[in-house]
């Protein structure tokens, strides 16, 4: 069962090939109990706690998104969740909430507790001082810091730990995180509008706009989810693009463009709002003259090695990930997506599909490039997810690695 949050007007659940409607599922599963291996786990409250770590989407990067609960004699005592970058962990926060003594309470926490003094105290420590003598995770951190551990601090001062509880619905929320911790480098994902028949833009150019309105208001909350926004240099020349993120109380991505030879144009939006939005210029050029022009308005430069006459983009993100940034969406072109898939820095793909015929022979293919020789050599997707958005369908895909 894959979980997936949406402003649609659907918001579906996929399993197998099964689509379930979030509020049929809830019903079903409302105050249900799963069997985990003879025990008896009543998951209701996990789901509680994942209800409250996604309300840190777009506010804790790089950091994972968790939240807590507390119950005794099956009433909720206490609740919270990591509510942004730097703040209080979600146990330690459930722990200030409590109503009552916590003294033989259980709680549900969807990543396993830290064990380790870092921005905040360590939570299992706080949850034995607390009293509460059984602790449900949802997924295992793979942060070597925490790894095992905080699981093995509970256990050795008494507190009953079961793990695995719907973990894959808490491994899901928490992938981007998962990836960083362990790569060191940013989870990157494709996105792409484009009609019926497969075009991104009509043989003009002309690209806005191909879906409607729920679609593209959907892209703002992934901006807002994720900590980067990246384009090439076509796409700034070709659509002067702001890259903003434009919800309430939303959150503007780090912006990133891809410009090997410093082309961006000194009067386009990207340059001229780096002042009040951060923008990082990925180049190979040295020019430090035309550079200090850039800088003047406020733009960063990441000086990147050069590959086949265009910015290595391995070599990008692994800085872009020492920076702190953990996630990046990527609405470029199709010559920067060619380049991306092929050097294996996507992790996820979003395609929007809207219900339009463009027309045209070949050009502004979503994916350029020179495009693979044999369909057996395909970049390979899983894990669809479908969701429709008006009279358009987005449908995200994991990438299948290996
Ligand atoms: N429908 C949609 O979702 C959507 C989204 C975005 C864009 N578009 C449309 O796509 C069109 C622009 O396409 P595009 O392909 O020219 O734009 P792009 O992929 O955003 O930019 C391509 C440029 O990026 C630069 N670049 C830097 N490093 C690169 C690397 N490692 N690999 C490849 N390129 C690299 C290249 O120029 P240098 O190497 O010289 O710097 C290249 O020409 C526009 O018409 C736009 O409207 C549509």
């Amino acid at each position: 069962m894959i979980w997936c949050e949406s402003k649609a007007d659907s918001i579906v659940w996929m399993q197998e090939d099964i689509c379930i409607d979030l509020f049929a599922l809830r019903i079903m599963f409302l105050g249900a109990f799963y069997n985990y291996g003879g025990l008896i786990v009543d998951i209701k409250y996990m789901e509680r706690a994942i209800d409250l770590a996604i309300k840190g989407i777009g506010k804790v990067n790089p950091n994972p998104l968790v939240g807590a609960v507390i119950v005794k004699d099956d009433q909720i005592i206490g609740e919270g969740y990591h509510e942004f970058y730097g703040g209080l962990h979600a146990e330690q926060n459930a722990i200030k909430n409590l109503t009552m003594d916590a003294s033989g309470a259980e709680m549900y926490v969807n990543l396993e507790p830290c064990c380790h003094q870092g921005k905040q105290p360590p939570c299992a420590p706080a949850i034995v001082a607390s009293g509460i003598k059984k602790v449900y995770i949802g997924s295992e951190d793979p942060n070597e810091l925490v790894t095992g551990k905080g699981i093995a601090y509970l256990r050795e001062h008494g507190v009953e730990v079961v793990t695995n509880v719907l973990k894959k619905e808490c491994d899901e929320i928490n992938k981007v995180f998962f990836h960083y911790i362990t790569t060191k480098m940013p989870y990157i994902v494709m996105k792409f509008a484009e009609t019926l028949d497969g075009k991104m833009a009509t043989h003009t150019g002309a690209s806005r706009w191909i879906t409607g309105e729920v679609a593209r208001e959907y892209v703002h909350y992934t901006r807002n989810k994720l900590m980067g926004i990246m384009v090439g240099i076509g796409t700034v020349l070709n659509d002067d693009p702001l890259l903003t993120c434009r919800i309430d109380n939303g959150r503007n991505p780090i912006r990133i463009v891809c410009d090997t030879k410093l082309f961006t144009p000194l009067d386009s939006q990207i340059v001229t709002t780096a002042k009040e939005v951060k923008t990082y210029i990925a180049t190979c050029s040295v020019d430090e003259n035309l550079k200090n022009k850039y800088r003047e308005f406020g733009i960063d430069f990441l000086q990147v090695d050069c590959i086949a006459g265009h910015i290595d983009l391995v070599d990008l993100m692994r800085q872009l990930g020492e920076l702190g940034i953990d996630s990046i969406l990527l609405e470029g072109g199709g010559t920067l997506n060619y380049s991306a898939l092929k050097s294996g820095i996507i992790k996820e793909v979003h395609v929007y599909i809207a219900p339009k015929i463009f027309g045209g022979a070949g050009i502004y293919s979503p994916v350029g490039g020179e495009g693979v020789e044999l369909p057996d050599q395909a970049f390979l997707f899983q894990k669809p997810k479908i969701m429709r958005m008006g009279d358009d369908i987005l449908i995200e895909y994991e990438v299948k690695e290996g």
